[in-house]
């Protein structure tokens, strides 16, 4: 993390709210995540945080992507549209994959003259694929266990496995390729079991696709889900990599291209939000704060990522348990109930959230017409 002292000189240059990335941990979080994984070719999910810096830092790490709009397509393409075209057909595989089991026929249209590798998992976006983007490569997207994730996925997406080769058989019928199959455990998995049942059903569908004829499969996206040290509980990553690395050699050959997609894992240590107490008041006993960020704005992954933060303090002090809320007008704008601070913080005071990179100012709003953080970038 960004030192403290470097925090609070750049809150005092910018002003708050601020969120501040580190790009030397985007490249720390890449290395890491190659250096356990070497069979694994990753591609960032865009979606963790869509901003054009990060991308291009990650690129030049030497990562691939994993978009599920056009316009988080596009910010990817502008990198890769002037790497040196090769003779194979499927060159745009090796940056980007379009991860999104469902996409709209406009969409569909859009992506299709750059031949790309789009995931499905039911009949009628076949159709769908086959009438606006024929020239796409598929893969089909299975429903897998999504036990004690912070983020449960597959309520909305994935094949059951009994129709997953019957899925596979349609899309060829209809002239489609599928090149492979690919799921996600769930965001922040820390039950690794999951990973690993997930590799297990994937090698069996391999295995039934084999044995009812169709043998065009030559990759396997491991999805993302990899889990992020929020705190002491979740276990090393390289332990979680020896598993996956142990399966996938175990159960697929050397020729099959392994692919992830991992969002949190890359950017959630990498960014720090610097927030001011706006207001202060005792409220039923219980001192709370008011800060100039909340739950609309950057803390909206309390809300849509099951995330909870911790608010710091730049200054010691006695600590009480307080309320820390957001600036808005909605009752629902609390960033904690509980939240361990000092209690004689002053109006003009900083608080900083660290572990903050992933899903949040991704799904920052203007709500109450309180500005976004301002994003600033150090180490790039
Ligand atoms: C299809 C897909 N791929 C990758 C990701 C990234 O997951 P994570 O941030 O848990 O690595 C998501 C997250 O929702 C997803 O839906």
């Amino acid at each position: 993390m960004v030192k403290l002292k470097v925090l609070q000189q750049l809150a005092k240059h910018h002003g708050t709210p601020l969120f501040v990335v580190d790009h030397d941990i985007l490249r720390k979080n890449y290395a890491e995540f190659r250096k356990h994984l070497p069979r694994v070719q990753a591609y960032y999910a865009v979606k963790a945080f869509a901003d054009p810096q990060v991308v291009k830092t990650l690129f030049e790490a030497g990562s691939s992507f994993d978009v599920a709009s056009m316009p988080e397509f596009k910010i990817v393409h502008e990198f890769i549209k002037d790497m040196p075209h090769k003779e194979r057909q499927d060159w745009i595989w090796d940056k980007i994959i379009y991860a999104h089991p469902i996409k709209a026929g406009k969409t569909l249209q859009e992506l299709n003259p750059y031949k790309p590798l789009v995931t499905y998992d039911n009949s009628e976006e076949i159709r769908k694929i086959k009438k606006y983007a024929p020239n796409a490569g598929l893969a089909l997207r299975l429903k897998v266990l999504n036990t004690g994730a912070m983020v449960e996925l597959s309520s909305k997406f994935g094949a059951a496995p009994g129709e997953a080769v019957d899925l596979i058989l349609e899309a060829d019928r209809a002239g489609l390729v599928v090149e492979g199959l690919s799921f996600h455990v769930g965001s922040q998995t820390t039950n690794f079991e999951n990973f690993v049942q997930a590799i297990n059903l994937a090698a069996s569908i391999f295995e039934e696709a084999k044995s009812r004829g169709y043998t065009k499969m030559n990759l396997l996206d491991i999805g993302g889900g990899f889990p992020v040290p929020y705190d002491k509980s979740v276990k090393p990553f390289k332990e979680l990599a020896k598993k996956i690395n142990a399966e996938l050699n175990r159960l697929f050959p050397k020729e099959i291209q392994i692919l992830a997609e991992p969002g949190r894992f890359m950017v959630a240590t990498a960014a720090t939000a610097i927030s001011t107490i706006i207001g202060k008041a005792v409220r039923d006993g219980k001192l709370c704060y008011y800060i100039d960020d909340g739950v609309y704005h950057t803390f909206s992954g309390i809300l849509f990522d099951h995330c909870q933060y911790r608010l710091n303090a730049f200054k010691n002090g006695p600590k009480d348990i307080c309320t820390v809320f957001g600036p808005t007008c909605d009752a629902l704008d609390v960033v904690s109930m509980s939240e361990e601070l000092p209690g004689n913080l002053k109006l003009g005071d900083l608080l900083y959230s660290k572990n903050i990179g992933a899903y949040s100012v991704a799904s920052s709003t203007p709500f109450n017409g309180f500005p976004p953080a301002k994003i600033v970038h150090v180490n790039k």
